[in-house]
C-alpha cells in the first residue's frame, strides 16, 4: 500500500521521482506527490488522482527543479483521497512521504496539541509524524529520527527531508518494505526494486529500524542506536524489460503470457534426475516426513493457490491440510502442534496479515515455510524455510503468473512429500514430475485460446452477477476464477461447489445468468455435467471449461472452452488460463483500468 521513492544525484530529480513512481503505482494510485530541494528550499507538488494528474499539474504550474527529493503514490488509509491528504506532508522544517500506518497517531497528535503544535492541515497519520519529527528536531536529523522511532507504533517506511539539510534524503523502515539503490554517483530509495531498475540493479535491503542517509550520491546506514552499519549490496536478477509492458496493452495480459516461462524458471532448479528436490530450500525428505498436520495460510489469490495445494497434498501425501485466510487465522487461536507445518504463501512477501501469522507461528514450536515471489521480502526472511517462486516482478494488481507459480510449487511439494512418506512409488513420482515439466507447453496452448475467451467475454459484460461452479480441484480453481473476474470487471460473482448449489444458491439463477462451470476432473465429470444441466434447465447461460476429450452433452453448454488434457491432478494449471483471459477481456470490454482496479492496491501492508 503506497509507494515511496527518493533520489539524490545529478539527474533531474522530479523526472527521476516521477519515473520511479510510475513503477510503484500498482501499490496505490489515488494521489501522488513529490518534494524536491530547489535552490536549497523544499518545493512540493502534489495532487489527488493518478500520477498522470501530477505530471499534468507540473506541466501547467512548473515542476520543482533540483537534484534531491522524495515522492509518493498513495492508497488512502487515513483521510479520503484529496489534494490536502496527498503526500508529501510537512512540519515546519521537515517533509516526509510514508508507506504504512501509524497506529498511535491519535495519542501523538494529542501530545503535540498539548505542546502547542496545532497546525494540522490533513486527516493523515503521516502529517502527525512530520510534526513530531519537527517537534524533536534540534539540528541533528539522525537523533531526531531515532527519537521519533521510539515513539511511533505501526508498520511504516518513511522518506524524509530536512529543510536545513539540502541535497540529503533520509529513510527509515519498520515493517513496510524499503530498498536503497546505489548507482554511479547517485542513490535512490524505493518501496520496491522495479522502481529504480532503469537506473541501477544494485540495492541494499533496509532492515527493521535501520536509517539510511543519501548524500553526495552515496549512502550510509545506521541502526536504531545510531551505530554505523555495513550492509551487503545485492543485485536484482531481472532487468528493466521485466518491469515494462513490452508491447502488450496491459501488464496483466503480458503477465498471462509470461506464465510458461515463469513455471519453467520456478520448477527447473527444483527437479533432479526427474524427481522433485527441494533441498536447495532447506527441505529434505526427513523434514517432509516429520509433519502431522499442515496449515496453509494466505490472502486472496495466494490463499486460492493454497486451496489447490490442500487437495493435492491430501490426495497424494495423505496429510491433513487446513487452508485459512490469514486475517482469520491470526485471531482464531488456532491449534498448532509442535510437529505441524505452517505454509505461508505470498507474492509480495509483505502482506500484513500473512506476516502477522508468521509472527504467531514463531511463538509455537511448529515450522514455517514461506512460498514467496519477492526476494528478500519480510516473510521470506523471517520464515524457517523459503521456496522462492521465480515469476519476476508482477505489476498488475490482479495476480496471474504469481498464482501459476504458486501452484507449481504446491505440486512439487506434494509430490516430494508423497514420495518421502511412501504414499506414492518412485515410478508414480517420476511420472507426475514429468507431467509437471510439460505444463509450460500446455499453458502455452491454453493461452492460444485468447481469441475464443475474448469473444465469450463479450457475453459477460452486461451481467450483474454470475456463478463459477466446479467439484474438487475444479471448485478450488473456480474460487480464483471468480476473484479474478470480480476484482477487475466489477461484476459480482461467487464460486460454488457444484454439488452444493441445490442447497440454496440455485435460487439465484435467472434467465441468461452466466454460469462458468469448470469440469476438468474426469472422475467427477458426470456429476458436474448433471449440475450444469440443472442450472441450464433454469435459464443459465453456461460456459464450460473442460479438457479436449471430455464428453459433454451439447444441450448442457452454450459456450465451450476446451483446454489441453494433462494428468487430472495438474489440470488447474491449464484451466486457470481461460479464466484469467475471460476476466481480462471482460474488464477490457467494459473499459476498466485493468492493471489498476478501483479501490485496490497490489501489496496490502495494512491490516
Ligand atoms: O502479496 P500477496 O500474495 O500476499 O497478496 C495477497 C492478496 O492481496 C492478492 O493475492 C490479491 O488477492 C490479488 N489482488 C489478487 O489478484
Amino acid at each position: 500500500m503506497c509507494g515511496i521513492v527518493g533520489y539524490v544525484g545529478p539527474r533531474d530529480c522530479s523526472d527521476v521521482l516521477v519515473s520511479a513512481l510510475t513503477k510503484l503505482e500498482y501499490r496505490g494510485y489515488d494521489s501522488a506527490g513529490i518534494a524536491v530541494f530547489e535552490n536549497g528550499k523544499i518545493e512540493v507538488a502534489k495532487t489527488k488522482g493518478r500520477l498522470s494528474d501530477l505530471v499534468d499539474k507540473m506541466k501547467k504550474e512548473g515542476k520543482p527543479q533540483g537534484h534531491a527529493g522524495i515522492g509518493h503514490t498513495r492508497w488512502a488509509t487515513h483521510g479520503e483521497p484529496s489534494d490536502i491528504n496527498s503526500h508529501p506532508h510537512s512540519g515546519r522544517r521537515v517533509t516526509i512521504v510514508h508507506n504504512g500506518i501509524i497506529e498511535n497517531y491519535k495519542d501523538i497528535k494529542k501530545f503535540l496539541i498539548e505542546n502547542d503544535r496545532t497546525e494540522f492541515l490533513s486527516d493523515t497519520d503521516t502529517e502527525v509524524v512530520a510534526q513530531l519529527l519537527d517537534f524533536y528536531y534540534d539540528g541533528n536529523p539522525i537523533r531526531c529520527i531515532r527519537k521519533v522511532l521510539h515513539e511511533i507504533r505501526g508498520s511504516f517506511a518513511l522518506g524524509i527531508v530536512f529543510a536545513d539539510r539540502p541535497e540529503t534524503v533520509y529513510a527509515v523502515r519498520c515493517e513496510s518494505p524499503l530498498i536503497v539503490g546505489q548507482g554511479k554517483g547517485e542513490a535512490f530509495i524505493a518501496s520496491d526494486v522495479p522502481a529504480i531498475i532503469k537506473y541501477t540493479k544494485d540495492y541494499y535491503l533496509l532492515e527493521y529500524g535501520e536509517i539510511a542517509v543519501l548524500k553526495n550520491g552515496s549512502v550510509s546506514f545506521c541502526d536504531l542506536h545510531g551505530r554505523m552499519v555495513e550492509k551487503e549490496l545485492k543485485t536484482a536478477d531481472f532487468d528493466e524489460d521485466s518491469a515494462e509492458k513490452g508491447g502488450y496493452e496491459h501488464f496483466m495480459i503480458k503477465e498471462i503470457h509470461e506464465q510458461p516461462t515463469a513455471v519453467k524458471t520456478t520448477i527447473t532448479p527444483r527437479i533432479e534426475n526427474g524427481m522433485p528436490d527441494l533441498s536447495e530450500c532447506g527441505i529434505t525428505p526427513e523434514i517432509l516426513r516429520s509433519f502431522n498436520n499442515i496449515f496453509i495460510v494466505a490472502c486472496g489469490t495466494a490463499m486460492h493457490a493454497g486451496m489447490v495445494g490442500k487437495y493435492v497434498i491430501e490426495k497424494l501425501a495423505r496429510v491433513s491440510v487446513t487452508v485459512d485466510i490469514a486475517s482469520e487465522f491470526r485471531y482464531r487461536d488456532p491449534l498448532i502442534g509442535e510437529n505441524d507445518l505452517v505454509i505461508i504463501i505470498s507474492q509480495s512477501g509483505e502482506t500484513a496479515d500473512s506476516k502477522a501469522v508468521l509472527n504467531l507461528v514463531k511463538q509455537t514450536k511448529a515450522k514455517s515455510l514461506a512460498i514467496v515471489n519477492v526476494k528478500g521480502s519480510s516473510i521470506a526472511r523471517e520464515a524457517d524455510m523459503v521456496i522462492y517462486t521465480h515469476a519476476g516482478p508482477e505489476i498488475a494488481v490482479a495476480s496471474t503468473k504469481a498464482y501459476m507459480v504458486q501452484l507449481s510449487v504446491m505440486y512439487l511439494l506434494a509430490f516430494e512429500m508423497a514420495y518421502a512418506k511412501g504414499k506414492i512409488t518412485e515410478f508414480e513420482c517420476r511420472n507426475l514430475t514429468e507431467q509437471l515439466v510439460k505444463t509450460p507447453e500446455y499453458i502455452e496452448k491454453a493461452i492460444e485460446l485468447e481469441y475464443n475467451c475474448q469473444y465469450i467475454s463479450t457475453k459477460l459484460i452486461t451481467a450483474d452477477s454470475l456463478l463459477y461452479i466446479g467439484r474438487g480441484l475444479d471448485y478450488a480453481l473456480s474460487m480464483e476464477g471468480s476473484l479474478k473476474l470480480k476484482e477487475i470487471s466489477y461484476i459480482h460473482s461467487e464460486s460454488y461447489a457444484a454439488g452444493e448449489l441445490k442447497h440454496g444458491t440455485i435460487s439465484l439463477i435467472t434467465e441468461g445468468m452466466p454460469v462458468i462451470a469448470v469440469a476438468t476432473q474426469n472422475s467427477l465429470l458426470e456429476k458436474t455435467v448433471s449440475n450444469i444441466k440443472e442450472v441450464k434447465a433454469r435459464g443459465a447461460m453456461t460456459i464450460v471449461i473442460c479438457d479436449e476429450f471430455a464428453e459433454i452433452d451439447d444441450d448442457a453448454v452454450d459456450f465451450l472452452i476446451r483446454i489441453p488434457k494433462i494428468s487430472e491432478v495438474l489440470m488447474p494449471m491449464i484451466a486457470t488460463v481461460p479464466m484469467q483471459l475471460l476476466a481480462y477481456y471482460t474488464s477490457v470490454n467494459k473499459g476498466n483500468d485493468v492493471d489498476k482496479p478501483r479501490n485496490l492496491a497490489k501489496s496490502v501492508t495494512v491490516e
